[in-house]
């Protein structure tokens, strides 16, 4: 595997392969889970070359304080993205993404409204033009993205089309621990009492999946399992589209930490708990 931090470094590696290689691009932040392992399998066994990015995009946090705790754990990845069968991690510094002058902005009107979009002002069109930047950069075949947040999945797939965009965009499913707590690199940040009082949420949503099958409001069932939750304040629950299908998606905050999640509601569709 090799790191590269420039952006002309990596299309130089990258303009004699193209013609011979599907190339897959790993969008991260880094802190590498399970999660993002699921990501880097889905793209190796569907792409011959693999790509992954590791930049904590300092635009689309809400203040200096979140994006300064984010986890870095910059040579760990590196040992997890090589172990997984990365051809190229793609690290750079923010003056290379964002040079001085640097004033665009990809703004995903109504996909960014409400949930996460709601509670995070800014959030999406950060994500969007990172993503289209890393689009530009790495021209990738396939691009992939967690299930888990499903809202800006959403947001990619929709500026992807609207701009035609030359990348088929793949969504994987969400990575759970034993217990059901969706893998997040914000998992870190809970105590032991926390992250037993976070499995309200998986467990909300089950209900309400649980209640839609039956005919019931799911939206109804998750809110109120996370009314009655402890330690736990509900954010939002609500449901959404995403590659056609129906989506219960909610987030909560448990101690200082946002947490969000979803599960699929249609009939049949594999929900693993
Ligand atoms: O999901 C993430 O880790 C980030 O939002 C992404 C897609 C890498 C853009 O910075």
């Amino acid at each position: 595997m090799e790191v590269i931090t420039t952006i002309a470094g990596l299309r130089e590696e990258l303009y004699p392969r193209r013609a011979h290689a599907q190339i897959a691009l790993v969008p991260t932040m880094g802190a590498l889970h399970a999660g993002h392992l699921a990501l880097i399998e889905a793209a190796r066994t569907q792409c011959e070359l693999v790509v992954i990015s590791l930049f904590v995009n300092p635009t689309q946090f809400g203040s200096a304080a979140d994006f300064d705790c984010y986890p870095r754990t910059l040579e760990r990845d590196g040992q997890a993205a090589e172990a997984a069968g990365v051809d190229y991690l793609f690290a750079p510094s923010t003056e290379e993404v964002y040079p001085a002058g640097f004033q665009t902005q990809v703004e995903v009107a109504d996909v960014s409204r409400g949930m996460e979009g709601a509670a995070r002002p800014g959030h999406f069109g950060a994500v969007a033009t990172i993503c289209l930047k890393l689009f530009n950069i790495v021209q990738p075949d396939r691009a992939y993205f967690g299930r888990k947040d499903a809202q800006q999945a959403a947001v990619v797939i929709r500026m992807v089309h609207d701009l035609d965009i030359d990348v088929d965009v793949r969504i994987v499913p969400t990575v759970r621990d034993t217990d059901g707590l969706a893998l997040s690199s914000r998992n870190v940040h809970l105590t032991q009492r926390e992250r037993q009082a976070a499995l309200a949420l998986p467990e909300a949503l089950a209900a309400g999946r649980a209640a839609h099958a039956l005919g019931g409001d799911p939206v109804g069932a998750a809110r109120e399992a996370l009314t009655e939750a402890v330690d736990v304040v509900m954010d939002y629950v609500d449901t959404m589209r995403l590659n056609g299908q129906s989506l219960l998606a909610g987030s909560i905050t448990v101690g200082s930490t946002r947490l969000i999640d979803n599960v699929i509601l249609d009939p049949g569709a594999q929900e693993v708990f």
